[in-house]
């Protein structure tokens, strides 16, 4: 199995980004614990970081010929980008959408996903934490739609 794991824009300045709402972990750090939990589950992780919607929207839509499913933090792109739900829309793969923090918690202008109605779930609120969460349902999903139609 096989699994996108992208992360959106300012997301590579973690570690030194507004630790106390981010955390303290780099993407490095989270990359490490996510791809080390994909090998206990037998799937193959691969991360992508860009500050670019188009760049993303490309890694969405490749993903279809080689990934079985997203774990996808956008960012602040989450808040207005239709181009990447989109995306999601038209690949039609399992994903999952991430947030660092809890986004319902904060201002009201990060309190709608445009794009969590074109992924399978949400997770936020559960720091780095939440990107293993996320990791452990999308592969039970994946193989939930294997095993009905093998
Ligand atoms: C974020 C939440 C977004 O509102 C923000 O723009 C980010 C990070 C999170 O992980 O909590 O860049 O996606």
């Amino acid at each position: 199995m096989r699994i996108l794991l992208l992360h959106g824009p300012n997301l590579n300045l973690l570690g030194t980004r507004e630790p106390a709402v981010y955390g303290r972990l780099t993407l490095e750090d989270i990359n490490a614990r996510v791809i080390e939990a994909g090998r206990e589950l037998d799937a193959e992780v691969r991360a992508l970081q860009s500050n670019h919607e188009g760049a993303l929207i490309d890694a969405i839509q490749d993903a279809r010929g080689w990934a079985d499913g997203v774990v996808f933090n956008p960012g602040a792109f989450a808040h207005t980008s239709y181009a990447i739900r989109d995306a999601f829309a038209s690949v039609t793969l399992p994903a999952i959408e991430v947030h660092l923090s809890n986004i319902h918690a904060r201002e009201k202008f990060r309190h709608r996903s445009v794009i969590a109605p074109a992924v399978t779930g949400m997770v936020c609120g559960l720091g780095w934490r939440g990107y293993i969460h996320a990791l452990q349902i999308l592969v039970e999903l994946v193989q939930e739609k294997r095993a009905a139609h093998p």
